[in-house]
C-alpha cells in the first residue's frame, strides 16, 4: 500500500511499504477515506527527529472503513464507519475506567516513560505505524474506534479523531468562570476551534492571538476578538488586560506548544540535537530545553491572579526554566494533557448535526490526494497558502 513516511527533518514522502495484518485477535484494519495532518505532525517534520526513524508511517486522525477483524474485537463489524482516536486505548484497565484514556495501563509506552501510545507519533509513543496511509492497522480495536453514521461527508466525522476532542479539554480544562473571559493563544486549527466550543457554550468574551493573516482573519468571521501578535507583541499585555477588566484573562489556553514563534533561545540546543546521532540527541531532548516556551510564558503573563491556564500545545523536555514564583504568587492553576479522546466524544456527537454549529463541513482549507502529502506538509509548515487544515484522501 501507498503510506507517508518521515524520511529526516522536513523531508516526508510517499512509499510503498508492506500491507497491514492482523498480528493479534484485538486488532483491526481500516481502509482509510480521509487522513488529516496535524499540528502535531509538525514537530516531527522540526523538531523531534531524534526519536523517529527513516521510514516511519506518520498520522493520527484517520477515518476509514472497517476491512478486517480479529476474533476479539467487540462489536466491531467489517463495513463499519469508524474514526480512530489518535491514542491507542483498551477501555478497561483502571486509568480507562478514570476515562483517562492517554494514559491506558495497556498500552502506556513504559520503556520510554510515555503515557498510551499514539498512532504515528515517534518512539516516545511506541512508534505504531500511522494513518496517513491506504490502509491502518488498529490495535486495542474493541475500544479504540469511535463508530459514525452513514450519510454526510467525512469533513463531518473526521475530526473526533484529535481536533474537536482536544479543543473541547481545552475548553473544559480552562474552566472559564460564568461571565469571564478566555484568551486562547494560536489560532491554528486546535485554537480556532476551542474558540468556536467556548463561543458554543457562552462564553462572551473570547480573545485569539495568532500573527498569520489568514488565522486571524477565520476567527474574526466567526465573532472573536483577535489580537495580532505580529502587530502586539511588545504590548500583548497591555492589549488584553485592555480587554479583560485591567486584570488578565480568567483563563488562557495555550494551542501553541513546543514550536512556538518568539522563542529563539532554544533554536541553539534544537539546531545542536538536530546534528547528534539519535542515541545522543535523545537524552537531551529529554533533559535540554529545547521547548520554545514563548506561548507559555505568554499564558503566564496574561492569565490573571487566581485564574487558570490550560494547555493543549505539546511541549517535551525537562530543564527549561518555569517562573515558578510568579506562578505561586498569581496562584495560577494549570492543566495540561493529551486529549482523553472518548471522553468528550458523547458531548461533541450530538454538534455534528446539518445545523453545523462548529462549522467542522467547512473546516478543511485543502483536501488532497495522498501523494500530495510532502507538498501539504511543506505548505502546512510555512502556513503559505492559506494552509489551515489539510485532509489527505487515499482515493483521490
Ligand atoms: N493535547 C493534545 O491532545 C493535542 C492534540 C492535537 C494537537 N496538539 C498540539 O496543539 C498545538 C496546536 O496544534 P495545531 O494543529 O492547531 O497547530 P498549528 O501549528 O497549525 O497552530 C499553531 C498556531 O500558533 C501560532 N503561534 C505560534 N507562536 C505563537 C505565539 N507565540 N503566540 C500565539 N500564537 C502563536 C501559529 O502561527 C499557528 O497558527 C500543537 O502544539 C499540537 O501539537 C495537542
Ligand atoms: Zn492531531
Ligand atoms: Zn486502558
Amino acid at each position: 500500500m501507498r503510506a507517508v513516511t518521515w524520511q529526516g527533518k522536513r523531508k516526508v514522502s510517499v512509499e510503498d511499504v508492506p500491507d497491514p495484518r492482523i498480528e493479534l485477535p484485538t486488532d483491526a484494519i481500516v481502509k482509510i477515506t480521509s487522513t488529516n495532518i496535524c499540528g502535531s505532525d509538525l514537530h516531527l517534520y522540526e523538531t523531534l527527529g531524534p526519536f523517529m526513524d527513516a521510514g516511519d508511517v506518520l498520522g493520527h486522525e484517520p477515518m476509514g472503513i472497517v476491512e478486517e477483524v480479529g476474533s476479539q474485537v467487540g462489536d466491531l463489524k467489517v463495513g463499519d464507519r469508524v474514526v480512530m482516536p489518535f491514542q491507542i486505548s483498551c477501555g478497561h484497565c483502571w486509568m480507562c475506567d478514570q476515562q483517562l484514556y492517554t494514559q491506558c495501563e495497556t498500552t502506556q509506552v513504559r520503556d520510554q516513560g510515555s503515557g498510551a501510545a499514539l498512532f504515528g507519533y515517534s518512539k516516545l509513543y511506541g512508534q505504531v505505524p500511522g494513518g496517513q496511509a491506504e490502509y491502518l492497522r488498529v490495535p486495542q480495536a474493541q475500544f479504540t474506534h469511535i463508530k459514525v453514521p452513514e450519510g454526510p461527508a467525512d469533513d463531518r466525522f473526521v475530526y473526533l479523531s484529535d481536533v474537536l476532542p482536544t479543543a473541547w479539554q481545552a475548553v473544559a480544562y480552562a474552566a472559564v468562570p460564568a461571565g469571564g473571559s478566555l484568551v486562547v493563544l494560536g489560532l491554528g486549527p486546535i485554537g480556532d476551534m476551542a474558540c468556536r466550543i467556548a463561543m458554543h457554550q457562552g462564553v462572551e468574551n473570547v480573545i485569539g492571538v495568532d500573527l498569520v493573516p489568514e488565522r486571524l482573519e477565520r476567527a474574526r468571521a466567526r465573532g472573536v476578538q483577535v489580537v495580532d501578535l505580529g502587530a502586539h507583541e511588545k504590548d500583548l499585555l497591555e492589549v488584553v488586560q485592555g480587554l479583560t477588566s485591567g486584570r488578565g484573562a480568567d483563563s488562557v489556553i495555550d494551542a501553541v506548544g513546543l514550536d512556538a514563534h518568539g522563542s529563539p533561545s532554544a533554536k541553539f540546543v534544537q539546531t545542536v540535537a538536530g546534528l547528534l546521532p539519535d542515541a545522543v540527541a535523545q537524552p537531551v531532548f529529554k533533559t535540554a530545553g529545547v521547548d520554545k516556551l514563548a506561548a507559555l510564558y505568554s499564558a503566564i503573563e496574561l492569565v490573571r491572579r487566581g485564574g487558570t491556564i490550560s494547555l493543549s500545545g505539546v511541549y517535551g523536555g525537562m530543564a527549561d526554566p518555569m517562573p515558578m514564583m510568579t506562578l505561586f504568587d498569581k496562584q495560577v492553576q494549570l492543566r495540561m494533557g493529551q486529549a482523553n479522546v472518548k471522553r468528550w466524544v458523547p458531548e461533541i456527537l450530538p454538534l455534528l448535526t446539518d445545523d453545523d454549529p462548529l462549522g467542522v463541513d467547512s473546516f478543511a482549507t485543502h483536501r488532497l490526494p495522498l501523494s500530495e502529502a510532502p507538498a501539504a506538509y511543506k505548505s502546512f509548515q510555512e502556513k503559505a497558502d492559506g494552509y489551515v487544515k489539510v485532509q489527505l484522501k487515499p482515493e483521490l
